[in-house]
């Protein structure tokens, strides 16, 4: 074939390649657009009025675009607008076209129970990490149960209490350097937020990687890493809402490298931030390897390596950025709502001083209170899953996509592929589970002795989803255990 003019047009280099008429070719190209906006057009129409979906109520602009959503959460208030909305609603609430909000109890043993065939919505791909130009699901976003599977596999052990309990005492050098500056800090005002978060993420990065942010030592933001995952995690609330844009925003291969590129502003992508703090961990380590018995999360996936049970870089890259990602900021936000409610409610701060003052004095507790002494404390037990109850880390809906076959959720009989959710901080205000008193801090709820009525609102605390997924913190104690251990 000649070699082509370079300056045609595209339906007339189509034309030349194809050796149709220059028209027949617009003709075409206009025609299979038309077709394919046509298709989608119908598939539109299809989800807005089908039958299982157009009787669900719901704000009226929700039930037409999936745009309404990042919209009314764009001021960051999820837990009082998705309260508001059952109020208003009932259990069920269509927020997008083929999304509904589910705040019938009955339906967390469906859609969360083990064996659920309801897996992940694409909402959780937005916490997919790239890793040498390839996309990766962690364990956390993951949609595919084989994958998840495989993915869960050789880490399942290292979640275990037993593995737990060997990282304690990185949280206890952790627990020495805070104790330490609120000290020395004393009679000063200290915005203990920032420093629940520095502490957490020092936390997690020692128990990940043997090394410390370092942040709690620093007393600043070191190289941007909260206020880049703070701000990315804004943006990612909306982008979360309608996902499918995440493949032509921050989740394709170049607009991330264009805002890295530009001049006028700092734009923080905290995945890559992440994954980048996790490659330099990982080359100081193969760098100086250290003893065969050093416990973290980074020796101990590296040894199944040399064992010669294979874990490949991205795998390796995938787990211990995970770490980071779900782990820092959800213990950041319990540690904070701990400390919130205390401070708020004075006779619960006085019951649970006096009760870690009562077993010190009797010497029951180390000089680093540990984690099997403070299972001993049963009414700070009761405060930190109260505070989690009240203000639970995460606050959307925990989306899923009902499965072959449809399923039945709020009297409804939903179809194939409708995505569902319920969101923990509707659910865990819900009277009929908590009492009348579900609005209110009260940790006396989890102590009245009444063991049917203990184990009916420890079924409803989605906190405890990390028991449901095998992901155990041990014994069943779930999250305040590993919050009690810090
Ligand atoms: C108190 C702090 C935490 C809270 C409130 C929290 C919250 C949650 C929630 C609600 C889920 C379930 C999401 C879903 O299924 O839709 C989850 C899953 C997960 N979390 Fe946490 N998390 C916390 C701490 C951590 C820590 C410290 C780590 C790791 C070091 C971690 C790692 C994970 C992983 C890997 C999953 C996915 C589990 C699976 O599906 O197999 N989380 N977390």
């Amino acid at each position: 074939m000649d070699a082509l003019p370079t300056k045609i047009s595209l339906a007339e280099r189509l034309s030349a390649i194809t050796g149709l008429e220059y028209q027949i070719v617009w003709k075409v190209v206009f025609y299979s657009l038309s077709v394919i906006l046509g298709w989608q057009l119908v598939q539109y129409l299809r989800l807005v009025f089908r039958s299982d979906l157009k009787h669900i109520p719901g704000p009226r602009w929700a039930r037409l675009t999936a745009f309404w959503r990042p919209w009314v959460l764009r001021k960051g208030e999820a837990p009082e607008i998705y309260c508001d909305l059952h109020q208003k609603y009932g259990p069920l609430v269509r927020t997008a076209p083929g999304v509904v909000s589910v705040s019938d109890p009955k339906a967390i043993p469906i859609i969360y129970g083990i064996g659920t065939k309801f897996y992940k919505s694409m909402f959780y791909s937005i916490f997919d990490v790239a890793y040498q130009g390839t996309w990766m699901s962690s364990m956390f976003s993951v949609r595919d149960s084989a994958q998840h599977a495989a993915l869960r596999r050789p880490v399942a052990q290292k979640f275990s209490m037993s593995s737990m309990k060997a990282l304690e005492p990185f949280a206890d050098e952790c627990n020495e350097i805070f104790i330490n500056a609120m000290k020395e800090l004393e009679g000063q005002k200290v915005d203990l937020s920032t420093w629940l978060q520095w502490y957490a993420f020092d936390v997690i990065s020692a128990i990940t990687f043997h090394r410390r942010f370092g942040f709690m030592e620093e007393r600043r933001d070191v190289e941007n890493m909260i206020e880049d995952i703070s701000q990315g995690l804004v943006a990612a609330a909306a982008v979360s809402q309608v996902p499918g844009l995440h493949p032509w925003l921050m989740g394709s291969s170049w607009l991330p490298k264009l805002l890295a590129a530009q001049p006028f502003f700092r734009a923080p992508d905290p995945l890559r931030t992440v994954v980048r703090f996790t490659e330099d961990c990982i080359a100081e380590y193969d760098r100086n390897p250290p003893s065969a018995d050093r416990p973290d999360f980074m020796s101990w996936l590296r040894q199944v390596n040399i064992k010669g049970e294979t874990m490949s870089d991205p795998d390796f890259v995938n787990h211990l950025s995970n770490n980071l990602l779900a782990g820092s900021d959800t213990t950041a936000i319990s540690l904070r709502a701990v400390l919130y409610f205390l401070v708020q409610n004075p006779e619960c701060y006085r019951k649970a001083q006096a009760e870690v003052d009562e077993a010190d004095n009797a010497g029951k507790l180390s000089a680093c209170v540990s984690y099997a002494e403070c299972l001993q404390l049963p009414y700070l037990q009761a405060v930190m899953k109260e505070a989690m109850r009240c203000h639970p880390g995460v606050s959307y809906p925990l989306e899923r996509v009902v499965p072959r076959g449809g399923a039945d959720i709020g009297g409804v009989h939903l179809m194939e592929g409708t995505i569902v959710g319920v969101n923990p901080a509707v659910i865990h205000r819900d009277t009929s589970i908590f009492g009348d008193d579900a609005l209110s801090f009260s940790p006396e709820r989890w102590l009245t002795g009444d063991e049917e009525r203990t184990k009916f609102m420890d079924r409803h605390l989605m906190t405890n989803l990390h028991r449901e997924k095998h992901l155990d913190y041990g014994d069943g104690k779930t999250h305040s255990a590993a919050l009690a251990s810090l």
